[in-house]
């Protein structure tokens, strides 16, 4: 692969916990693998005081927690890259100092003006950093390229992500803005598009003809760790399926692009977004279905219920589970129910996506139940990442006995191949000016007009419940219910390992 060209990484909280856990060690992983430009520079900001060796220092720390390459031996070759500056993100004048660093850095490295900059900051500071950035000029393209990355979540509903996109727009250019969502860098959703449209089996079976329905679940063991001030103003719904969940709906549902540049993969996208049918507010109670954890034991250990975590309402009804059904309402899905959910605190840490297929027309063997006669394409997001194929094979005997047995393929397997961190992936390709795993606007927007109606029904509506779910459980059984046929449930990913051979601790 190619390496970037010489450029200057700002990072506007520099010293914060994204920054150290993932955006530090993947330049790390990228340096070691040389896919970092021949010649780079990083000004990491803070609000305080801090010196450039005392960052370095803390750089290299983070390395040594928190990176998975096992090559540890280049951390200060690494950190010398790394320069500190005070900078108070909300007062314009405290920018003034980034010029002559910006100048002195271009010039010991060459970067001609290329400047990416990393928006790792709290919400509140996505408007107001690259306005005052505007203000001084630093998004000015006449001289090298400037890029914004911004994390999420972008906006909290359809008016206030159309406001930033319209105050970004006033100073920065549509391409110059990668709206990250770190679940497009992950290898196994990009291997979702390489499944479906370099195998020539797949594709005419996915569609309404073939597909009985899709499930997508992603669940997490651990709870709001120390976020409660985030979470509460968030929930489930904003923090994952507005944007990582509906990202991988769009992956599995979308027409094959033309081809795989940034403009066709996007367009493609956003079309799905688009026929999403919107949950009428009245339905919003039957298919969007909202839980909080309360505290339980879990293998020996008592967990806090989410209302008695530090920085939460003790009455807060914001949700840390949240299922719903839904249609995407197009010629190749039309009928097909959509299920997703997600949760903290539930069992494992497992995110995968299963398209179930349509049982044979005329039942010939002993399958006893329906789903023993559906084929199940099941995509392992994370961990033990792959892709199974359940299929019904003949039990060696007398009779026509039918078991579902598996077709696996584990990334595992692919000998010595580390997989990347999803941050890696998408720094290099910000790096690069590749936009294809970033979101459009019109793809932010289009995922919040979906949800809306129901962001907004369970703010107003309190006759909707917030069903408890005790830690350590699969969340509310009234998620159980989305699912309206007799016999089908979700699929429980690791509760039947013995048959499964995917793995997920519990
Ligand atoms: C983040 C959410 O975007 O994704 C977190 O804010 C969540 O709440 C995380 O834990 C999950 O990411 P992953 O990669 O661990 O599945």
């Amino acid at each position: 692969m190619n390496k970037p060209d010489n450029q200057i990484i700002v990072i506007f909280g520099g010293r914060g916990d994204l920054a150290m856990r993932k955006i530090v060690p993947a330049l790390y992983a990228l340096y070691i693998q040389k896919l970092l430009p021949e010649r780079f520079a990083v000004i990491g900001t803070g609000r305080s005081l801090f010196s450039d060796n005392a960052y370095r220092d803390e750089i290299g720390n983070a390395v040594m927690s928190h990176s998975s390459e096992t090559d540890k031996s280049r951390i200060s070759d690494f950190a010398e890259a790394f320069n500190y500056l005070a900078v108070d993100p909300v007062k314009i004048d405290s920018y003034l100092c980034l010029r002559s660093t910006l100048e002195r850095l271009r010039e010991k490295i060459s970067s001609g003006g290329n400047t990416l900059y990393y928006l790792s900051v709290p919400p509140a500071l996505y408007e107001v950093i690259p306005r005052h950035l505007a203000a001084h000029h630093y998004n000015d393209q006449s001289e090298g390229w400037k890029r914004l990355i911004i994390e999420k979540p972008f906006g909290m509903d359809y008016d206030s992500a159309l406001k930033l996109n319209t105050a970004l727009l006033e100073s920065w250019d549509e391409s110059q803005i990668y709206r990250i969502d770190h679940y497009l860098g992950k290898e196994t959703v990009q291997n979702i598009l390489v499944t479906r449209f370099s195998n020539g089996i797949f594709e005419p079976l996915w569609n309404r003809n073939y597909i009985h329905h899709v499930e997508i679940t992603s669940s997490e063991s651990l709870g709001i760790e120390m976020r409660g001030e985030y979470y509460e103003k968030t929930g489930a719904l904003r923090d994952m399926v507005q944007n990582h969940l509906l990202h991988l709906v769009g992956f599995i549902a979308m027409e094959p692009p033309s081809s795989i540049d940034s403009n066709s993969i996007r367009n493609e996208t956003v079309k799905v977004f688009q026929s999403l049918r919107p949950i009428k507010p009245e339905e919003v109670i039957s298919n969007a279905i909202r839980g909080q954890y309360t505290g339980a034991h879990v293998k020996g250990e008592l967990l806090k219920g989410y209302r008695e975590e530090e920085h939460v309402n003790p009455h807060s009804i914001t949700e840390t589970f949240a299922a719903l059904k839904f249609h995407i309402d197009n010629w190749r899905w039309g009928g097909v129910p959509f299920y997703v959910r997600t949760g903290k605190r539930l069992p494992t840490r497992v995110t995968e996506a299963v398209i179930h297929f349509k049982q044979t027309p005329h039942y010939l063997f002993s399958q006893t139940r329906i789903s023993e006669a559906c084929n199940q394409l099941i995509i392992r997001i994370q961990p033990d990442e792959g892709i199974l194929l359940k299929f019904g094979m003949k039990i060696p005997g007398a009779g026509f006995k039918v078991k579902n047995v598996n077709m696996d393929f584990h990334y595992s397997d692919l000998a010595e191949e580390r997989i990347p961190e999803a941050y890696e992936r998408l720094l290099y390709d910000s790096m690069k000016g590749d936009s294809t795993l970033y979101t459009r606007s019109d793809a932010v927007l289009a995922a919040w007009s979906f949800l809306d109606p129901v962001i907004k029904a369970w703010h107003d509506n309190h006759d909707i419940p917030v069903y408890g779910y005790p830690a350590g459980t699969w969340g509310p059984e009234r998620a159980d219910e989305l699912i309206e046929e007799p016999e089908l449930t979700w699929r429980y990913p690791c509760k039947n390992l013995a048959d499964d051979g995917i793995y997920c601790e519990l």
